[in-house]
């Protein structure tokens, strides 16, 4: 089995994946250190020196070598399941969970975790707060289309375990 975890920059894809693989006795990727260790750059110097498409390829290509593995949980980025076909494949090859958060909620979060994340970094407070308006409108397309949809502010492994079992 394979537990895909999408939603916004923000929404704790990570924190609740470790916990969740842990408690299933899975592994743990998250995308974008994927990404990282294999191309040994950190996601703001890919971004820089190659552009957004060069890192869109790097995620495609990653999920076609993560979709060999089985036994795991995934955090995926943020952009991942709006780009190529993403989105369906990561359906057909596993269990997609969108962790669902409100905009002011993510505008809270990322204002004090933007530095490590390309498309935000250079924000001010209100080009963030636009930014993340703009885009969650835009991407909850493809977030929607997932095998179930989790309200991501208070959730803990145990209302992801319940859903799955
Ligand atoms: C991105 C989200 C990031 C990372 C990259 C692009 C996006 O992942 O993949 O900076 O397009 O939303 P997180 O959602 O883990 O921050």
């Amino acid at each position: 089995m394979r537990i895909f975890l999408i939603g916004f920059m923000g929404c704790g894809k990570t924190t609740l994946g470790k916990k969740l693989a842990k408690h299933l006795n899975f592994n743990f990727i998250d995308l974008d250190r994927f990404i990282e260790n294999k191309t040994v750059k950190n996601i703001n110097v890919i971004f820089d020196e190659k552009g957004e498409q060069y890192f869109r390829d790097l995620e495609k290509e990653s999920l076609n070598e993560i979709y060999k593995m089985d036994n795991l949980v995934i955090a995926t980025g943020g952009g991942t399941p709006c780009f190529s076909d993403n989105m369906q494949t990561m359906l057909e090859k596993g269990i997609c969970i969108y962790l669902k958060m409100k905009a002011e909620d993510l505008a809270e979060r990322l204002g004090k975790e933007k530095n490590n994340r390309p498309l935000i970094c250079h924000l001010t407070k209100n080009e963030l707060n636009d930014f993340i308006s703009e885009k969650l409108m835009e991407r909850e397309k493809f977030y929607k289309k997932a095998h179930y949809i989790l309200s991501a502010k208070n959730i803990s492994k145990s209302d992801v375990i319940k859903l799955i079992s």
